[in-house]
């Protein structure tokens, strides 16, 4: 605390803010949920459009292919735009975007259901069907959403791929998903610099079979080549007859959809080398989404809200895009770096929009701390009534500068526990809760976690163990995407009937979670959800390397930092000038965000009889730690 006193153990929420709260008493609606988990989601449902009701709220027939709404047609673009510009909210600001240039660019639900429809009568004319695949690989445009909600009224599946990620990601990604169009920018901007996205996607395509067109957003304006007959400009399509409805207008009709019909798939690292598609359906997925938001964060009719991840991650797949949508929101997205070009950036986004809801991740936080006090303090944050965190633990250093500095003391923070599978928040307070810094506090309602060993026995209070989920829910992944085996096994297996996490957590004498971190090879640097095989691979591709290891090590900004060890072929020697270029080539194959932060030339490397990598014996080398008292899996 500043003024040096112990801190309290529990932030207690102001009167109005529970006064005022969306989802008044936790304990009443986790009864209601444990009482009666269908009856509990069907009335969440209720409050959407469906062009037919389900018969079932809940099919666990085929376990673990659980099904949700099952005989319910819906679509979610019609509960996210059709559904408001119907009424007074056509007129209300859906989308505030400013570029990292400062452009300000802005969309009623009107404007932006004519963007969206447009686009979505430009990829019907190309041939883009129910149930096809479209890779997305864009910078934080507003056409990234519309390309994501386009995609979704015409009933295709939407991929997309994270615009950090570099040529070797984005290829397995096409490949995988078999898409047939892509959608891309000419670059991005990014801390004053161009991103060449449509250069790498270039680069991606030259082996990824299946593409036939590429729509390119032009963004910059820089020169990008474009290849006749493939290649297509996003304004040219945008301004054809095409773009029309049949009937004429900007108008688009909106696909029917069944409730467990595929919404969209987003690769995320697993524990092999290959990157998993996360496959999330129209019903279950709209109805977690929405309630998570509208309890978890509050949100008013009048509030701006600021959901300042990338929209190429689940977060902004479920924050930014669909779940303000679902709740006629007005949501605001911003293209570029938080420092850019000074580090009172984000803050002074926060005066100039009147934010009252900034949900970020630790990472950030820690980063934008470093600068010092004097930056926030430059603007008046007094619009904003809550903060949010996500995506991995937020130290209580860091949770108490983001409560003190930029909530004023007055601000809750909610830290949601969730990932890519589950879709929505699943460990999170509720702004009438009590708060320990640190803690993600208990379950949603409807979300039964516990905390288990090895047997899949619950452990003690206080101790660590696997995180666990028990009982299905409405936003969960329904498959991986041409690999239901992979989804039996990696979630399933480990302990029949429960949800495996893949983290490990402990619970205090209050029935606080406290997440501890990854126990597979995934690693997670600033947030971002890496695989150490996939890191690994991008090594070994280098002519000079023979085997590589990757492991994550404790980083004061990042969480973690990526530290590889690496056999060297006969020929090759160590030097500095090489553990520069392997950095610059794994940041080639993936991406910025894998570049390691160290490169070890090492003879060897710690193996099992099996011959696997122990990447546990070398974290606790490096930690200087016994070599038993770090824990993975993999063995
Ligand atoms: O390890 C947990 C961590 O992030 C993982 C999920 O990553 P991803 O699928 O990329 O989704 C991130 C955004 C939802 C989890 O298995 N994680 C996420 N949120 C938290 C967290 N760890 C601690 N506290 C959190 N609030």
């Amino acid at each position: 605390m500043s003024n040096g006193q112990e801190a309290p153990v529990f932030y207690k929420p102001s009167p109005e803010i529970v006064a005022n709260a969306n989802a008044k008493s936790y304990e009443e609606l986790a009864r209601h949920a444990s009482e009666d988990l269908p009856g509990f989601w069907a009335k969440q449902a209720e409050q959407f459009e469906w062009f037919q009701k389900w018969d079932t709220v809940l099919d666990e027939s085929a376990a673990p292919f659980y099904k949700w709404f099952t005989g319910g047609k819906t679509n979610i673009v019609y509960n996210c735009l059709d559904r408001h510009v119907a009424t007074w909210r056509r007129n209300k600001l859906a989308l505030i975007w400013e570029g990292e240039n400062g452009e300000v660019r802005t969309f009623s639900y009107h404007a932006l259901n004519r963007e969206v429809c447009k686009f979505a009568n430009v990829l019907r004319s190309m041939g883009v069907k129910k149930g096809d695949r479209v890779t997305i690989y864009m910078g934080r445009v507003p056409e990234l959403p519309i390309a994501m909600l386009a995609c979704a009224k015409i009933g295709a599946i939407h991929s997309v791929v994270y615009g950090g990620f570099s040529v070797e990601a984005l290829h397995g990604r096409l490949e995988d998903s078999q898409s047939n169009v892509a959608i891309t920018c000419d670059g991005g901007y990014m801390n004053g610099k161009i991103v060449e996205l449509k250069k790498i996607m270039d680069e991606a395509l030259k082996r990824a079979a299946t593409v036939e067109h590429v729509i390119v957003f032009k963004r910059t304006g820089h020169d990008v080549p474009m290849e006749a007959g493939r290649d297509y400009w996003y304004h040219d399509l945008m301004a054809l007859p095409i773009a029309r409805s049949a009937a004429g207008g900007n108008r688009c009709e909106t696909e029917v959809m069944d409730a467990e019909d595929p919404l969209f798939m987003l690769y995320t690292s697993g524990t092999t080398g290959k990157p998993k598609a996360i496959l999330h359906t129209h019903g279950g997925y709209m109805v977690g989404v929405a309630t998570t938001l509208k309890w978890v964060f509050d949100l008013k009719e009048e509030d701006r809200w600021w959901c300042a991840a990338d929209p190429g991650w689940v977060t902004g797949h479920s924050y930014i895009v669909y779940g303000p949508l679902l709740l006629g929101a007005t949501s605001f997205m911003y293209e570029g770096a938080p420092t850019y070009p000074y580090p009172n950036r984000w803050w002074s986004m926060v005066e100039k929009y009147g934010i009252n809801v900034l949900y970020t991740a630790p990472t950030a936080i820690r980063g934008l701390m470093r600068f010092g006090e004097a930056w926030p303090n430059r603007h008046d944050l007094s619009s904003l009534r809550l903060l949010g965190t996500v995506g991995e633990p937020i130290n209580p250093e860091a949770w108490r500068w983001y409560h003190r500095v930029i909530g004023k003391e007055r601000c809750p923070i909610m830290d949601t526990w969730w990932q890519t599978e589950t879709g929505m928040f699943m460990i999170t307070p509720l702004p009438v809760v009590d708060l320990k810094p640190g803690s993600a506090t208990r379950p949603f309602p409807g979300v039964v976690a516990d905390i288990v060993d090895d047997q899949g026995r619950p452990v003690a209070t206080g101790e660590e163990g696997y995180l666990v989920l028990k009982r299905p829910w409405p936003a969960m992944l329904r498959t991986i995407y041409r690999d239901p085996d992979r989804y039996v096994q990696q979630y399933w297996t480990k302990y029949p009937g429960l949800y495996f996490t893949g983290d490990s957590a402990r619970r205090d004498e209050d029935g606080y979670f406290w997440i501890i971190g990854r126990v597979d090879d995934v690693l997670k640097v600033s947030g971002y959800r890496l695989g150490t095989a996939e890191i690994e691979s991008a090594l070994v591709s280098h002519p000079a390397v023979a085997e590589a290891a990757a492991i994550g090590l404790p980083h004061e900004i990042k969480g973690n930092a990526i530290h590889t060890y690496v056999i060297l072929k006969a020929g090759h020697e160590p030097s500095e000038a090489l553990a520069e270029e392997l950095k610059v080539h794994v940041g080639h194959e993936l991406g910025p965000i894998a570049r390691p932060e160290k490169i070890n030339f090492v003879p060897q490397l710690p193996k099992t009889r099996s011959g696997k990598i122990m990447r546990r014996v070398l974290r606790a080398r490096a930690l200087g730690l016994p070599e038993g008292d770090v824990t993975t899996l993999e063995e």
